[in-house]
C-alpha cells in the first residue's frame, strides 16, 4: 500500500483497502428475515415502499409524510458549502482548527500555512468529534475530541501528506487528541475564554495511567514503561460520553492506522483482528519508534480505550479504563442499573464488530465514592436474536478460554467465541434521558452479506450502504439486566431511487431522507438527534440527499425531521447545549471548500446555533 495514496482516504474507506467487500451479495435472506419478523411494539417494522411492507406499521402516524411536530419547519437538503438552519435560527462559529486557546498564539493560524508546529499544543485541534459541556465553580467547560488530521491541509506541499521530519509527526500528534476550553456567554452564541487556567490540550504525548485488569499486564509493558502502568497519548478520539460524577469519556476508535513497521515483526492474530498492519497512515513509525510495530510490538496494546479525564482539574492524569475492552471505541453512553451498578454501552466501529456493556461491581450514590466503578465489573457483547430478543453474553475467563488481561485487550476475539451478533459498524449509542430504552447508529455495512459476514435480523440488507438505528429495552426496564427486546427505530434508504428495503423504513421520506447515521444524542426533552457522515455525492443511490445533516427523531412517533445541513466535505458530529439551553454547540469536522472562513483552507469547526427569539433548542 502507498501511503500517499491512502493518506486522504477516509478511515472507512482505509479499512476497505485493508479488508476488501466481498462480490457476492444475498439480498433472498434479508427479505426472508424482514417478513419473519414480529415488531416491537406488536407490529412489524414496515420496509420499503412497494411488496416490501408487512403487517401494520410500527410508525402508523409517519407513513412516509412529515405531521409537522417540531418544534421548528423541518429544512431541504443542503448541497453547498455552508450551514443549513430552519427560520428563526442564526449560528456561527464558536472554535475553528487553529484558534488560539492562549494568547500567544493568537495570530499563529495562517490561512495559506496553517498552525505553526511550535504552537500545535496551544491551539484548538483539526477534525472536532464528540464533546460534553462542564460547569465547575461557575464557569462553563467544553471538553472536545479532535479525532484526527488531514495531512494535506496540515503539512507543507512538498510533503505531499506524508511527514516528511520528527517535526511534522510532532505538528500531526498535537493536533489530535482532547481540548478542555472554557467558554463565557457573550449573549451571542459563547466566546472561548483565551488563557482559561481551565483550558488544556491533550495529544498523543500526554502522560496517563491505566487502570482495570490489563494495567502492569506484560501484554502493555513497553521499553519505556517496563511497568505497563504508564501509556502515553490517547488517539483517535472519536465519540465522547459523560460520567454520572461529572467527568468527560474520550473514546479511542482507529487507533490501529497510527502504527507501522520499519522491520520485521510478527504478525499475530490480534494485529490481523485489529487491522494493524506493516504501512502506517501517518508515517510516525519512521520518526517515532513508539510507533513502530518492529520495536514496540505491545505500543498499539496501550490504545483503543476508554480514557477518563476530569476537566475540572487540569493537572489531574487521564486513566485509561481496561475494564471497558480494547476495541474501536465510538462512544460511551454511562447509564445506572436499578440496583444503582454503573452501565456503560459502548460500540465497536468496524463493519461486522459488536456492541459492548459494561457493568460494574460496585453502585454508584450520588456524590459517594467513584474509585473502582470503571476498573471492576464485567463486560458483555450484545447477540441479536433473530425473534427481536437479545441478550449481553458475558466475557470471562470461563465464557472465552482467556484469562483476563488477553481477554480485554483482544476483546474482538473473545467476542466472537461467545457468539456475540456482527453489527454494521456500531456508532454512537444514546440512552433516552426518561425511560430504560437505547439507540445504536449502525452506520452502514459494504461487506454484509458477503459470505463471511450474513445477513441477520438486525442488519437484514446485504451491501448496505444506508445504514439503521437499532434500539432495545432492557427486561423489567433495568440496565443491568441481561436480556432485552429490540426493534430497528429507523432503516435509512432512499425512496426516491429505490422501491425494495433500500428504500428504508416507512419514517424515511423523500423529505427527510438520509444515508449513514453516526452521531446520536438525545437531548432532554427525548428527542433523539441524529447526526450522518455518509455519502454526500447527492447522486446516485444518494440522489436527493445532499450533504451531510442532523436530523431530529421523535422516539414515540418514529417521525424524522431535518434540522441543519453541513457544508459539503463535512461529516456532523458532536452535539451539547449550554446550560440553560439555549445555545446547542454541534461538530462540523472534515469541511469542504474554505468553510467557514471564505477563503484559506477549510477548517473544522464546532458552531453555536441559538433561537432569534432566544427560546431553548432543546
Ligand atoms: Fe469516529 Fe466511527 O466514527
Ligand atoms: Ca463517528
Ligand atoms: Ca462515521
Amino acid at each position: 500500500m502507498d501511503i500517499k495514496k491512502t493518506v486522504n482516504l477516509s478511515w472507512d474507506a482505509f479499512d476497505e483497502l485493508r479488508s476488501p467487500r466481498p462480490e457476492t451479495n444475498d439480498f433472498d435472506k434479508v427479505v426472508e428475515r424482514a417478513i419473519s419478523r414480529r415488531g416491537f411494539l406488536g407490529g412489524a417494522l414496515a420496509i420499503g415502499s412497494g411488496a416490501a411492507v408487512f403487517g401494520s406499521s410500527l410508525f402508523p402516524a409517519a407513513a412516509r409524510a412529515q405531521t409537522g411536530a417540531f418544534a421548528f419547519t423541518p429544512i431541504d437538503i443542503g448541497t453547498g458549502f455552508d450551514i443549513g438552519l430552519p427560520e428563526g435560527y442564526q449560528w456561527k462559529p464558536l472554535v475553528r482548527w487553529g484558534d488560539a486557546l492562549w494568547s500567544e498564539a493568537l495570530d499563529s493560524y495562517s490561512p495559506e500555512t496553517g498552525v505553526p508546529v511550535a504552537m500545535s499544543d496551544k491551539v484548538f485541534g483539526e477534525n472536532t468529534d464528540g464533546m460534553e459541556l462542564f460547569e465547575v465553580d461557575g464557569h462553563v467547560l467544553l471538553a472536545i475530541n479532535s479525532e484526527y488530521v488531514n495531512p494535506g491541509i496540515n503539512l507543507p506541499e512538498a510533503s505531499e501528506g506524508v511527514p516528511a521530519s520528527a517535526e511534522e509527526v510532532t505538528l500531526l500528534k498535537n493536533l489530535q487528541g482532547v481540548t478542555v476550553v472554557e467558554i463565557a456567554d457573550s449573549g451571542n452564541g459563547f466566546e472561548v475564554v483565551v488563557d482559561s487556567p481551565y483550558n488544556r490540550r491533550i495529544t498523543h504525548e500526554t502522560p496517563m495511567t491505566m487502570d482495570g485488569p490489563v494495567a502492569g499486564s506484560e501484554l502493555v509493558r513497553t521499553n519505556a514503561d517496563p511497568d505497563g502502568m504508564s501509556p502515553v497519548g490517547t488517539m483517535n478520539n472519536c465519540g465522547s460520553g459523560l460520567t454520572l460524577w461529572g467527568t468527560y469519556l474520550t473514546c479511542e476508535e482507529n487507533f490501529n492506522g497510527y502504527f507501522g513497521a520499519t522491520g520485521d515483526y510478527t504478525e499475530t492474530e490480534g494485529f490481523a483482528r485489529y487491522g494493524i498492519a506493516a504501512e502506517g497512515r501517518y508515517a510516525y513509525e519512521t520518526f517515532d519508534a513508539r510507533f513502530d510495530l518492529s520495536k514496540e510490538p505491545f505500543e498499539p496494546n496501550r490504545h483503543g480505550w476508554v480514557t477518563e479525564i476530569d476537566p475540572a482539574d487540569p493537572e489531574s492524569m487521564p486513566v485509561k479504563h481496561s475494564a471497558l475492552g480494547r476495541f474501536k471505541h465510538e462512544n460511551a453512553a454511562m447509564v445506572q442499573a436499578a440496583d444503582g451498578r454503573v452501565v456503560v454501552y459502548m460500540g465497536d466501529d468496524e463493519r461486522g464488530e459488536f456492541m459492548y456493556r459494561y457493568v460494574s461491581n460496585g453502585i454508584y450514590s450520588e456524590g459517594g465514592a467513584t474509585d473502582g466503578l470503571l476498573s471492576d465489573g464485567t463486560l458483555y457483547v450484545a447477540r441479536f436474536n433473530d425473534d427481536m430478543t437479545g441478550e449481553w453474553l458475558a466475557l470471562t475467563p470461563e465464557t472465552t478460554g482467556m484469562d483476563m488481561a488477553e481477554m480485554l485487550v483482544f476483546a474482538r476475539i473473545a467476542g466472537s467465541k461467545v457468539g456475540a451478533t456482527s453489527m454494521d459498524r456500531p456508532e454512537w449509542i444514546a440512552a433516552h434521558p426518561n425511560k430504560a430504552e437505547a439507540y445504536c447508529a449502525l452506520t452502514n455495512n459494504s461487506r454484509r452479506g458477503g459470505e463471511d459476514m450474513p445477513v441477520n435480523a438486525a442488519n437484514p440488507r446485504p451491501a448496505n450502504d444506508f445504514g439503521q438505528i437499532v434500539r432495545w429495552r432492557p427486561e423489567g426496564g433495568d440496565h443491568g439486566a441481561d436480556a432485552f427486546d429490540w426493534d430497528l427505530y429507523v432503516m435509512a434508504g432512499n425512496p426516491e431511487v429505490f422501491d425494495d428495503a433500500m428504500a428504508g423504513s416507512e419514517n424515511v421520506t423523500p423529505g427527510n431522507m438520509f444515508n449513514s447515521p453516526d452521531g446520536m444524542i438525545f437531548s432532554t426533552d427525548g428527542m433523539l438527534w441524529i447526526q450522518t457522515d455518509g455519502d454526500d455525492s447527492n447522486e446516485g443511490d444518494f440522489a436527493g440527499q445532499g450533504n451531510n445533516q442532523m436530523l431530529v427523531g421523535n422516539p414515540e412517533t418514529g417521525e424524522i425531521a431535518r434540522f441543519l445541513t453541513a457544508p459539503n466535505g463535512a461529516e456532523v458530529t458532536g452535539l451539547t447545549w449550554s446550560p440553560d439551553r439555549k445555545v446547542a454547540f454541534v461538530g462540523i469536522q472534515h469541511p469542504g471548500g474554505q468553510w467557514p472562513d471564505g477563503a484559506g483552507k477549510p477548517r473544522s469547526s464546532v458552531i453555536a446555533v441559538w433561537r432569534d427569539d432566544g427560546a431553548t433548542i432543546g
